[in-house]
């Protein structure tokens, strides 16, 4: 047993090795006023430096047109950090160490002028590396990535290391572009000011531990992968539910929908994940090279292809958890007469060799009865003899479910017998759950990925060409529905799994989609 530990524990501290110090520096956040900054960044900011992660030592620097003081934001951030701080209460001691490391610069984003007092503000701070080590948050609109990277780049703050010097990065927030031909611009925008690697993109999935877990899941264990190719698994299911609406957002949402908000994105980013073959090494170029792969394999469809491959679906009002939702056409900022799609499901294939025939269903909504995700992969059924001969044929089939969120873990579900005299056949489960193996801590996605930023490992971002081979997927299927309203088999009520046609779309197939379960 002792030895077992001992080994845990080399193992574990070989991994920290792996990783890059975090040397002291600036993070800079534009946009320092928006809803990101109160709801997430700075919440993430404060848990790492209570988990002592932070480096010694650093900066925080609010860049935003609101007069403010650095006390005035500091009061407003730590109100708004008592609302979302994922520990409660917050620590008054590691607030006011933390807090003290927080400046406002007063400024346009579009004026010179306030480029220079950043300037000048970061000048004054007492060590070299916090003057050198800058990390540019930009929690703006993506049309302001530009300007922002050109000001910066104009007052020296921000130079373009061509060997891959990161001092100074840029971490942009999605949505990265709304199409192919805008990513493009955007990068090429952006690369005349910094190099590649100086950007990083973010999708907050990779932050999160469960999505990191799938590659851990799939190369340090040699029984499942061993499965994961077509020969074992009949079809893979991918589920990115959410049980709210659009809320507030009516107005982001009507240029977005669901294929840009979350398909471009997260659940492309999960199933690359999922699907990519095994990269050289660990380091952040061999696995994108992998997930870059991966998309490019994703068969490409023509509009026929997309009418019969894709069900993209509206919904109108509901019952969520008990509560009325009113219809997406009725939510604030949103066209009473918009085709915006809130859901989408969709059967894609995969052209290589490891998953030739094998079609990967995913689907993501919102106002749907849960707010769950997982990733569930089904393999082929035992042979229609011995028990499943009894069965018909029809014996449940085993399936391995990826728990993202909720009730974050890993089940593996098999048939048994029932006790008994006679021989009676049901699934039974075996599971891992997150919560009882390794308790209630759970870092916030945020956590993770500023904490890379900082350490300039770019692993867990986005990388230019992915991000282009996403967009090429999505805009094959957002343009075959061009002028095209929704028709009534593309609605569905609030509080429900989708449209029938999203049924349909499986059922064709002779399979069914499997619900997450809510949580005991
Ligand atoms: C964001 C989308 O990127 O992800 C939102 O813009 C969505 O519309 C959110 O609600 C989902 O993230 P999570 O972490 O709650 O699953």
């Amino acid at each position: 047993m002792n030895d077992v530990q001992n080994l845990d524990e080399i193992l574990a501290s070989r991994q920290d090795q792996a990783r890059r110090p975090v040397e002291p520096c600036t993070v800079i956040i534009f946009g320092a006023s928006g809803d990101l900054t109160a709801r997430k960044l700075i919440p993430a900011l404060y848990h790492l430096t209570l988990e002592k992660l932070m480096p010694q030592p650093f900066r925080i620097v609010g860049f935003a047109r609101r007069d403010k003081t650095d006390e005035s934001w500091r009061t407003e951030l730590r109100e708004a950090l008592d609302q979302f701080s994922r520990t409660k209460p917050v620590r008054d001691d590691v607030w006011t160490s933390f807090a003290a490391n927080i400046h406002y610069c007063q400024a346009d984003m579009a004026d010179p002028a306030g480029y220079e007092k950043l300037k000048a503000l970061i000048a004054g701070f007492p060590d070299e590396k916090l003057r050198k080590n800058l990390l540019f948050y930009l929690a703006t609109s993506p049309s302001q990535f530009s300007e922002a990277a050109e000001h910066l780049n104009a007052v020296g703050l921000l130079t373009r290391g061509d060997n891959g010097m990161t001092s100074e990065r840029l971490v942009v927030e999605k949505p990265f572009g709304h199409d192919l031909a805008s990513a493009q611009q955007l990068n090429a925008e952006l690369t005349r000011f910094v190099h590649e690697k100086q950007i990083f993109r973010i999708d907050h999935y990779l932050g999160k531990e469960t999505v990191q877990n799938i590659l851990t899941f799939r190369f340090s264990n040699a029984i499942f992968e061993r499965l994961w190719n077509r020969e074992a698994i009949d079809h893979v299911q991918i589920t990115v539910g959410e049980k709210l609406g659009v809320g507030a957002r009516g107005g982001y949402y009507e240029e977005a929908g669901a294929m840009r908000d979350m398909v471009q994105n997260h659940v492309l980013q999960v199933l690359a994940l999922v699907a990519m073959e095994p990269p050289v090494s660990l380091e952040a170029e061999n696995v994108r090279d992998e997930k870059v792969k991966l998309l490019k394999s994703i068969r490409p469809m023509t509009p026929a292809q997309v009418a019969e491959n894709v069900v993209r679906a509206q919904y109108f009002a509901g019952v969520v958890d008990a509560e009325l939702r009113p219809a997406y056409r009725s939510e604030v900022k949103v066209k009473p007469t918009s085709n915006v799609e809130t859901f989408v499901a969709m059967r894609l294939l995969i052209d290589n060799w490891r998953w030739s025939g094998v079609p990967f269903y995913l689907r993501t909504g919102k106002n749907l009865p849960l707010g769950a995700s997982e990733v569930r992969i089904h393999f082929k059924s035992a042979p229609a003899i011995l028990f499943n001969a009894d069965k018909g044929g029809k014996l449940d089939a085993n399936s391995l479910t990826l728990r993202l969120q909720p009730n974050e873990g890993i089940t593996l579900r098999v048939n048994g017998k029932v006790p008994g005299g006679a021989t009676e056949l049901r699934p039974v489960r075996m599971s891992f759950s997150y919560d009882s193996e390794f308790g209630a801590y759970t870092p916030e996605a945020y956590e993770r990925l500023l904490l890379e930023a900082m350490a300039a490992d770019a692993t867990l971002f986005i990388r230019r060409d992915e991000v282009e081979a996403a967009w090429g997927i999505v805009d094959a299927i957002r343009n075959a529905w061009v002028g095209k309203n929704l028709t009534n088999r593309e609605f569905y009520a609030a509080g429900t799994w989708g449209p029938f046609a999203a049924d349909e779309l499986l059922a064709r197939d002779g399979r069914e989609w499997r619900n997450p379960q809510p949580q005991k």
